[in-house]
């Protein structure tokens, strides 16, 4: 690993990490501090909350490093990776919640796209190009194909989908302008658990979208019940069929992928998820055999912008990065339950 660091730092090659105090970027955080790399957080906080730099500092025991702004000051972010010597981005920062991802389209282009065009612009005035990418399984829509292969048609069924498409479409021209540019583009499925010590883990602001959080909270008596989006979808049981995948396998894929790139890898694009599906009601039921508490639910109508099953071939990222996801949806459950039950306390 390249030892960049300015003068009187870690010793440890810098890796900016855009919308780090996120629930992905704050695992990935941990992941790359202990395979030797010094991440360095951008965050505004729109999203987070500060209180995770302290947490991050509890796991890592070394001070976390931190600078509040926004992806979308071009200025900004091409001092820091100059004064820094970032290596390399991964770029994390971007709105996704499900519930304003149809309704809002407007806030999602202009943040999700306009904080990519200016990171790429600042990371090419600093002549830093390595790239790794937090893309998402919605960009392939409503796959006709399952389980879901890396060369499966594009398309997409929400505004957040569609702003995944964009950018991996704006970092494909860049490559095919410079082989400068060095990228890992990672399509995520559906993240889910926590850090094993509970200190992190999803805790948005407001209320929660993701289906795991809704159920910890219910688990937890937050909340009376669950609504169960559709029951007639083209599924075993008629519900929702997602690849979940666990937090901390996410992130040491990342570590994995910026490693591949830096090692001189040529740039991919690859799935990350488990392979199995899992529906609402297999994941409530193995709630309920985790939690040791019931998951009261009832059925709502379908969400706008659901489709009825996503789950990937990961045969790719298993090949190119050495990596069989290790968690089982009742790990993850597990994970998740500890991480509820610590924020009762
Ligand atoms: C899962 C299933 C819902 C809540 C996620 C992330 C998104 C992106 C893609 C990374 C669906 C059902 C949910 C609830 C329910 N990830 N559900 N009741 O929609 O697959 O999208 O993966 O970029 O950021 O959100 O995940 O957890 O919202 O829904 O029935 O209260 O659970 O209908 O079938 P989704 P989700």
């Amino acid at each position: 690993m390249p030892n960049n660091s300015p003068p009187g730092t870690t010793g440890r090659a810098n890796i900016l990490l855009t919308g780090g105090a996120g629930y992905l970027g704050s695992h990935t955080y941990v992941a790359l501090w202990q395979a030797g790399f010094q991440p360095f957080i951008l965050d505004d906080f729109s999203n987070s909350d500060p209180a995770i730099l302290q947490r991050l500092q509890q796991i890592t025991g070394a001070p976390t490093r931190c600078q509040r702004g926004s992806v979308a000051d071009t200025g900004l972010v091409a001092e820091l990776i100059k004064q820094q010597r970032m290596q390399a981005v991964m770029h994390f920062a971007g709105f996704k919640a499900v519930g304003e991802r149809v309704e809002q389209p407007l806030k999602y282009y202009s943040n999700n796209l306009g904080g990519m065009l200016s990171l790429l612009k600042a990371m090419e005035e600093s002549a830093c190009q390595t790239l790794v990418f937090s893309s998402s399984a919605t960009v392939y829509g409503e796959s006709s194909k399952l389980p879901i292969t890396e060369d499966c048609p594009r398309s997409h069924t929400s505004p957040y989908g569609h702003t995944k498409l964009i950018c991996e479409d704006m970092i494909a021209a860049l490559q095919r302008a410079s082989d400068a540019w060095r990228t890992g583009v990672l399509r995520y499925f559906n993240p889910v658990g926590a850090h094993p010590s509970g200190l992190i883990g999803e805790a948005p602001l407001g209320t929660p979208n993701n289906l795991l959080r809704f159920v910890a909270q219910v688990a937890a008596g937050l909340r009376p019940t669950l609504k169960v989006y559709g029951n007639d979808f083209a599924t075993p049981d008629g519900t929702g069929v997602r690849d979940y995948i666990q937090v901390q396998d996410l992130a040491q894929r990342h570590v994995a992928a910026l490693a591949a790139l830096l090692r001189g890898q040529a740039s991919f694009t690859v799935n990350l998820g488990t392979g199995r599906g899992h529906s609402v009601l297999e994941v409530v039921r193995a709630f309920e055999l985790a939690s040791g508490r019931p998951v009261p639910w009832q059925f709502a109508p379908r969400r706008s912008g659901d489709v009825a099953s996503c789950y990937a071939d990961p045969g790719l990222a298993e090949r190119l990065l050495a990596w069989r996801a290790q968690h089982t949806l009742a790990e993850m459950c597990a994970d998740a339950w500890r991480r509820q039950a610590g924020l009762l306390t």
